[in-house]
């Protein structure tokens, strides 16, 4: 008898362990413990034919038999009226894919421009967004009062710290810590009261800066062509025109022919086929003196050009405030790689 009870306990341990669903439960309820047709209660009923000595040893392991297969019971019953299947989980849905965030098209061109001046053996260099008067202005030869600094629309802060307005101050920070040769450029965030379809009051410029002896202004427009047909397209012309910069001299703006109409002149170009990339020249002796070197053995090139100009004409984008309002609908058509 007791063997026999064994075996029905395995039979019944294995149906409990497969049953998938509650009517499997039922089915196995019924079988085992319904007043008529249960095994168990079947058995139960034979008791009194049962040897009376060993009569009270079997009843207690049937009640202990019939015991276990409730609890089982009540317990696999709780957990599938609880499981998100019977809550409504449809397992044969695919997944859900979790989204996938892209650069934006800042960083985007950022990285780009970086490879190109990395190539040509540029390092990278980084200032402080915050800065004190000194690296903006006194250093790179704007003297205080000097009207060049009403052109800058600077945002100034408590302590006689400012929000730098271009990456020149960069130079000063490079030029003071290392020694010529050089040549490193910085990208990088300024900062200028403005704001208009073309001007933000946040937006981005590469710095670039090379000192050693012998450098003259071919190598500025080298650099910058070579830059400039590789960034935009290899038949890209440049041309500089004289301008004024405190920090350097000669001082230069350069543009690009225009990238859309390769010169022909179009609505981006205002018809002149030339677009303004930037400010350069050759590093100013006063310049190179106050950051502790003698213009008489070094000279040196600077120049400074509008990153997020670049992103607006490879990317096709009229609104530099596009650019920095983070609207998923418009940063979703850059997916970049
Ligand atoms: N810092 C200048 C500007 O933002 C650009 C510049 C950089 C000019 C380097 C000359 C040399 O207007």
């Amino acid at each position: 008898m007791q063997d026999r009870l064994q075996s029905l306990r395995e039979r019944f341990d294995s149906e409990i362990s497969s049953a998938a669903d509650a009517a499997a439960l039922v089915r196995i309820r019924a079988g085992y413990l319904s007043r008529k047709g249960g095994v168990l209660s079947q058995l139960l009923r034979t008791l009194k034919e049962v040897d009376p000595a060993q009569r009270p040893a079997v009843g207690d392991s049937l009640n202990s038999l019939k015991r276990y297969m409730e609890e089982r019971l009540a317990l696999a019953e709780d957990s599938l009226a609880t499981s998100p299947v019977a809550q409504g989980l449809d397992v044969s849905l695919p997944g859900r894919m979790p989204p996938l965030g892209t650069a934006h098209p800042i960083n985007q061109v950022r990285r780009e421009i970086e490879e190109i001046f990395l190539e040509m053996g540029f390092s990278l260099a980084h200032g402080p967004e915050v800065e004190t008067d000194y690296f903006n202005f006194v250093a790179l030869n704007f003297p205080i009062d000097h009207p060049a600094r009403d052109t800058q629309d600077t945002f100034y802060l408590e302590g006689g710290l400012l929000l730098r307005t271009h990456t020149s101050p960069v130079q000063i920070r490079t030029l003071k810590a290392r020694k010529p040769p050089l040549k490193i450029i910085a990208l990088g965030k300024v900062y200028r009261r403005d704001s208009d379809v073309s001007h933000s009051p946040m937006f981005h410029q590469v710095e670039g800066l090379a000192v050693a002896e012998g450098i003259t202004f071919a190598d500025l427009k080298g650099t910058v062509l070579t830059f400039a047909r590789r960034i935009f397209r290899d038949d890209t012309q440049v041309r500089f025109r004289p301008s004024y910069f405190p920090f350097v001299e000669p001082g230069a703006e350069f543009d690009l022919s225009c990238v859309l109409c390769a010169g022909q002149g179009c609505a981006t170009c205002k018809r002149s086929g030339w677009l303004e990339m930037g400010g350069a020249g050759m590093v100013h002796p006063e310049v190179l003196r106050l950051s502790g070197h003698d213009p008489q053995s070094v000279s040196g090139f600077a120049f400074g050009l509008g990153v997020d100009r670049i992103a607006m004409l490879k990317f096709g984008i009229d609104d530099i405030r596009l650019l920095f309002e983070n609207d998923l609908r418009f940063l979703h058509q850059f997916p970049g790689s």
